[in-house]
């Protein structure tokens, strides 16, 4: 068991972030039946997200994929949607508790017998690393970076999803995610942050934002 309390542990086959106590439903990644399988039986991919990080059309580099680098993968929800859009995904988390939920739900996926979830998450690849480490080795790759920061807490009182409050509890906050944008941005690379609504840009003025209810996506356009 970590110091916070919580610990990994394999339940139904799905490696999941629990308490002794069980006082919080356990939390695993699940793409197959969880809100994205859900969500993926509904429809096509959409979001203010995929219209912030711009078509996949323009987006190759050379005679390679359209690639995205999610800086910020945690538990893959994001990432997931941009593999399903189409875009080849270096997911980067560097919590090793969260890096280990988040291979473990890429690996059940890809043994899934579902075709397409397989072809999905085929296009994401997780790198177990800081996203300073890992942009610089993809920058030539990639033409997009996205950052998603721990929001920090509003108040004590806020009311916080229950698995944001846990994230956060094992993660902690993400100080330096402004130096996510810096580096990427010296890469030539697009960058989108998503940020609450009414919280500062984490670098300069963005380009352009895409509001999308208590979120916005900041865009900072990449050199062509
Ligand atoms: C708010 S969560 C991201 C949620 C994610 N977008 C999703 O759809 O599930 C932020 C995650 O990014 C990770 N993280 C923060 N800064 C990072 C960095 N510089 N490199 C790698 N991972 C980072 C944290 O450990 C945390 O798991």
């Amino acid at each position: 068991m970590s110091e916070s309390g919580y610990e990994l542990t394999r339940i139904d086959g799905r490696l999941s972030l629990a308490t002794p106590g069980g006082d919080f439903r356990p939390i695993c990644v699940d793409f197959v039946d969880g809100r994205i399988g859900y969500r993926r039986r509904a429809q096509h991919p959409t979001g203010a997200l995929l219209r912030a990080i711009g078509p996949i059309a323009k987006a190759s580099r050379g005679d390679g994929e359209p690639t995205a680098i999610d800086a910020t993968a945690g538990l893959g929800r994001d990432a997931f949607l941009l593999a399903w859009a189409g875009w080849r995904v270096i997911a980067c988390e560097r919590n090793e508790t969260i890096a280990a939920l988040l291979a473990d739900g890429l690996r059940r996926a890809a043994e899934s017998d579902d075709d397409t979830l397989r072809e999905i998450v085929g296009r994401i690849t997780l790198a177990s690393d800081s996203a300073q480490m890992v942009i610089p080795q993809y920058a030539s790759l990639a033409s997009a970076v996205y950052v998603d920061p721990m929001f920090p807490p509003k108040s004590k009182t806020a009311l916080v999803k229950k698995e944001m409050r846990i994230l956060r509890e094992v993660v902690g906050d993400d100080p330096d995610a402004g130096e996510i944008v810096t580096i990427a941005r010296e890469a030539g690379l697009r960058v989108v942050v998503k940020r609450m609504s009414d919280a500062p840009p984490l670098a300069e003025e963005p380009a352009r934002s895409l509001s999308d209810g208590a979120i916005r996506f900041d865009v900072y356009e990449g050199r062509e």
